[in-house]
């Protein structure tokens, strides 16, 4: 079912608990460094009701895309794969000119995953939109290991945190919808609105084993392949990780998963400069932090012959954050370099307008002190 199992064809879904926290940024930077990378990648634009992926290409909205897919009996899926300035990049925009299909029908939803997984592509990148609905988890359950992508801000470490809870039950309850007493249970759970009211989910599979054993053992396996990773977002230093460890603690206690870490993205200024330049980080700003940092995530997942088990070089660290923390650390002071040097010459810039400007003041003088002179005699 919703497990990808096809290790040739890697899907790639984005999303977050927190809207604003860099999907966007990372889907397009991301998808063009593995296809710079000579794979052949297709990035889709699924923010349905959100979608602005093609700015970040540095792309017109003028394309058909998933709405007049949805809206229309004629469009076909094939025709809405445009081609990209970027060689070895397809790109699939979203909404933006058929918009409203933010609710779609499950029909539809299964129709257009039905053709996402058919795309003939090394890698397939999904920007989706912000939070836990049914819509994203389905779109996000599409691979058994999507990106979620956070900041070290408290709203989107437990909007994350309730993302990655919808997904558990959204997963369980998908695969064991046809089974009575199993989908009965967790049916009771989802109904039960008093906070904290669900159990851990090592007790949701107990409980589903007395019910049904086999079901059970298909349960506990079903979670052992449920693999997403983080990426940190816009943090100002490498601290920043610990509270991201806080809540993959809290993430294995209550929801009974390993949530890997793939990497820290520093709050960059070459992104704004990207923006308004309305051209990708690396197009854009050659050597930045954020864009290597991008690039490095990139290297890691190409890297892993069947993502999401990652690199064999990972076997000489405690684990996936201790990683993290090594890189983070090396590039926060490549981040404070470039700053100082900027600083620098600012100063530098800084120091000449006020000679220049001195200048000017003495000459002023000197010119008023000889028309008194003059005027004196
Ligand atoms: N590492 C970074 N450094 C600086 N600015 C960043 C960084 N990451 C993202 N931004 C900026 O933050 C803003 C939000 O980023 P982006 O649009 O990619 O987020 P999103 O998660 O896709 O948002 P939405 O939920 O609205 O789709 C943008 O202006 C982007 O340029
Ligand atoms: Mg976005």
């Amino acid at each position: 079912m919703v497990i990808n199992e096809n290790a040739e064809r890697k899907v790639l879904p984005i999303a977050s608990g927190k809207g604003g926290v860099g999907k966007t940024l990372i889907a397009a930077n991301m998808a063009l460094d593995l296809a710079v990378n000579g794979k052949s990648v297709v990035l889709i634009d699924l923010d349905l009701g959100g979608s602005n992926l093609h700015t970040a290409l540095g792309m017109k909205n003028t394309n058909l895309g998933i709405g007049n897919f949805l809206s229309s009996q004629t469009v076909k899926f094939k025709d809405i794969v445009i081609p990209t300035p970027y060689q070895n990049l397809r790109f699939i925009p979203g909404d933006v000119l058929v918009s409203g299909v933010s609710n779609i029908q499950f029909s539809q939803k299964k129709k257009l995953m039905q053709s996402i997984l058919e795309l003939e592509a090394d890698y397939v990148v999904i920007d989706l939109g912000s939070g836990g609905s049914c819509h994203v988890v389905d779109f996000f359950l599409i691979s058994n290991s999507g990106l979620v992508v956070l900041t070290p801000q408290t709203t989107s470490i437990v909007n994350a945190y309730g993302l990655l809870k919808n997904t558990v039950s959204r997963f369980l309850q998908r695969a064991f919808a046809s089974h009575p007493s199993i989908s009965s249970y967790i049916k009771k759970l989802l109904k039960e609105k008093k906070p904290n009211a669900s159990p851990p989910v090592s007790e949701m599979l107990t409980k589903m084993s007395k019910l049904d054993s086999q079901a059970g053992e298909r349960a506990k396996r079903y979670m052992e392949a449920l693999k997403p990773k983080f990426v940190v977002n816009m943090a100002h230093s490498p601290d920043d990780l610990q509270i991201v460890e806080q809540l993959r603690d809290l993430v294995r206690r209550n929801l009974d998963m390993d949530v890997e870490c793939l990497g820290l993205i520093f709050k960059d200024d070459a992104v704004d400069r990207s923006v308004e330049e309305g051209l990708p980080l690396t197009t854009s700003q050659g050597d930045s932090v954020a864009g290597r940092e991008i690039s490095r995530i990139a290297q890691k997942i190409l890297q892993s012959e069947e993502f999401p088990v990652m690199p064999l070089e990972l076997e000489y660290y405690a684990d996936t954050y201790e990683l993290a923390l090594l890189e983070a650390q090396s590039d926060y002071e490549d981040l404070q370099a470039k700053e100082k040097e900027e600083d620098d010459e600012v100063n530098a810039a800084d120091l000449l307008a006020i000679i220049s400007d001195q200048k000017r003041q003495i000459s002023e003088l000197r010119g008023t002190v000889r028309m008194l002179t003059l005027r004196g005699r």
